[in-house]
């Protein structure tokens, strides 16, 4: 069983000012798709607390996949994607460009977000957008492929042709 990490990046979320829903939709995705979610955090759209929620999560909890919901958009405080690219040693553009596709077909609005992935260590970021319903929408696009990528992760096995799924 995979080990997951949900941080909702919400200023207004951090001061009570909103309750999370967003959070713990994707919390709940994730246990359905037979993810162990280890840890639920909140952080402000600050991007040094993005970077060390994500930093934490990667290096000293060993999450094998860390997903962010919020902070993607185009306003001044949205840096969730900053903070993913900075602390993230390789990029894989495949699943933001996935989900955008996908997306769009829902919403034209989809382009909009700047969402990114990827890899630190053994950790996969993958950042959704804050809305409770485009992170469902979005995460449910990619889900069913993750575990493969895991799989490859993890260093099951570096030939992706000896994977059964
Ligand atoms: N993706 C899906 N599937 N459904 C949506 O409703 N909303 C978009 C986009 N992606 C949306 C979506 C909108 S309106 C914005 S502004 C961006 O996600 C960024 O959202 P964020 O700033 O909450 O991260």
């Amino acid at each position: 069983m995979y080990k997951a990490v949900v941080i909702t990046v919400s200023d207004r979320c951090t001061s009570g000012q909103r309750p999370d829903a967003g959070g713990p939709l994707v919390a709940d995705l994730l246990n359905t798709a037979g993810y162990e979610v280890v840890r639920s955090l909140i952080v402000p759209d600050e991007q040094p607390q993005i970077e060390a929620a994500l930093r934490l999560m990667a290096d000293q909890v060993h999450a094998d996949l860390i997903v962010t919901t919020g902070g993607t958009g185009f306003a001044p405080r949205d840096v969730t994607p900053e903070a993913t690219l900075s602390v993230c040693q390789k990029l894989c553009p495949g699943i933001p460009e996935a989900m955008r596709y996908a997306s769009m077909q829902v919403t034209k609005r989809a382009m909009l977000s700047r969402a990114q992935a990827g890899i630190r260590g053994k950790s996969l970021i993958i950042n959704l957008p804050g809305s409770p319903k485009a992170a469902q929408e979005n995460l449910e696009t990619v889900l069913p492929t993750l575990e493969h990528g895991l799989k490859m992760l993890s260093g099951v096995s570096a030939d992706c042709a000896t994977l059964t799924d």
